[in-house]
């Protein structure tokens, strides 16, 4: 398997470090700098004798490499600063994913191309207007992070082991996530039967707020081990063909009444990328909740629109 990782910062160097422990393939790091691309790369490929891996990883600014890769994890761009607000972001990082986009669309290997780069939904939606590449090859990556997240509150409040829990979250990569209560066990039981709803909802706002509270504490950037472990979970997904139940963000053509824009659903996901969109039961809050969420992203999917 060929990885190529276009934007080699915080989430992208750290991707590649757990693709490279996890052996999935090897790997092309790319920057608009890249000088430091390289020496990440070197640093990187130095450090696989610990794990007895046998892939490679390089660096530089080549997009004959990254075009020959099978799977394709953008995490270039900017993440907000103090000053500037959600527009300007979105307007500096679409122009960066659109002129990705522009290069990668001729890859030759009909790779799956994984977004990270935020405002997440609204940059897979981008990247899977701009490239055209087809629904099931072009996935956005935050709802394992804000699911992973939820699992880490869950646990901190009932110390249940790390496996023993199970939940999932839709909806948008924002505010208006949506974690799946109906869906969330501890030991197999629902989520409900061991905890009081009000801590629930304790809870669930702590995974909706997750990447808020990590950049207040960071100060200069945000959250990249979490985000690059949960990037690598769909990686991983992919190169083994495993067909595994993940939400990822993945555009919506009809599936849950939702149309024309990128958003958290269950996935089915194997090499072929996004295979199937599963159709979950969610409560009637559940659902509703989903739609607000839609109703969120399509506002902005409306600027989008008109910047392509
Ligand atoms: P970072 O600033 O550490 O790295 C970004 C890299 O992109 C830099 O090395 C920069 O030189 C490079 N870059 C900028 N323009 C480029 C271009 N045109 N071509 C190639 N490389 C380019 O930022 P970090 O922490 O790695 O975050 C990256 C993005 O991922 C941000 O937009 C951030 O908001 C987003 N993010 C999304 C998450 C999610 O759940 N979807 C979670 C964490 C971060
Ligand atoms: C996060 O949730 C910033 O989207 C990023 O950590």
């Amino acid at each position: 398997m060929k990885i190529g990782i276009i934007g080699a910062g915080n989430v992208g160097a750290t991707t590649a470090h757990i693709a490279l422990m996890k052996n999935l393939g090897d790997i092309y790091l790319l920057d608009i700098e890249p000088d430091m691309a390289k020496g990440k790369a070197i640093d990187l490929n130095q450090s696989k004798y610990l794990f007895g891996a046998d892939v490679s990883v390089e660096g530089g600014d080549d997009y004959e490499r990254i075009k020959a890769s099978d799977i394709i994890v953008i995490t270039a761009g900017l993440a907000r600063k103090p000053g500037m607000s959600r527009d300007d972001l979105l307007v500096k990082n679409f122009e960066i994913i659109k002129s990705i986009s522009l290069k990668i669309k001729d890859s030759p290997k009909e790779p799956v191309v994984i977004v990270v780069s935020n405002p997440l939904d609204l940059m897979a939606y981008t990247a899977y207007r701009v490239t055209g590449f087809p629904r099931s090859r072009v996935l956005g990556m935050a709802g394992i992070l804000d699911t992973y997240r939820f699992y880490h509150f869950i646990q901190s409040k009932t110390g249940a082991k790390s496996k023993a829990i199970s939940s999932m979250i839709l909806g948008s990569h924002g505010d208006t996530m949506v974690p799946l209560i109906s869906h969330t066990k501890i030991n197999r039981l629902d989520i409900s039967s061991v905890i009081p709803a009000e801590d629930i909802k304790i809870l669930s706002d702590r995974a909706r707020n997750g990447g808020a509270e990590i950049v207040s504490l960071l100060k200069t950037g945000s959250a990249y081990y979490a985000p690059a472990a949960s990037t690598v979970r769909m990686m991983e997904a992919i190169v083994k063909d495993e067909n595994a139940l993940l939400p990822c963000s993945v555009y919506a053509d009809g599936f849950y009444g939702l149309d024309d824009l990128f958003i958290g659903l269950p996935v089915k996901l194997s090499k072929k990328g996004a295979d199937a969109v599963v159709d979950i039961k969610l409560t009637h809050e559940e659902g509703r909740a989903l739609y607000d969420s839609a109703a969120a992203i399509k506002e902005q999917i409306t600027k989008i629109k008109g910047m392509l």
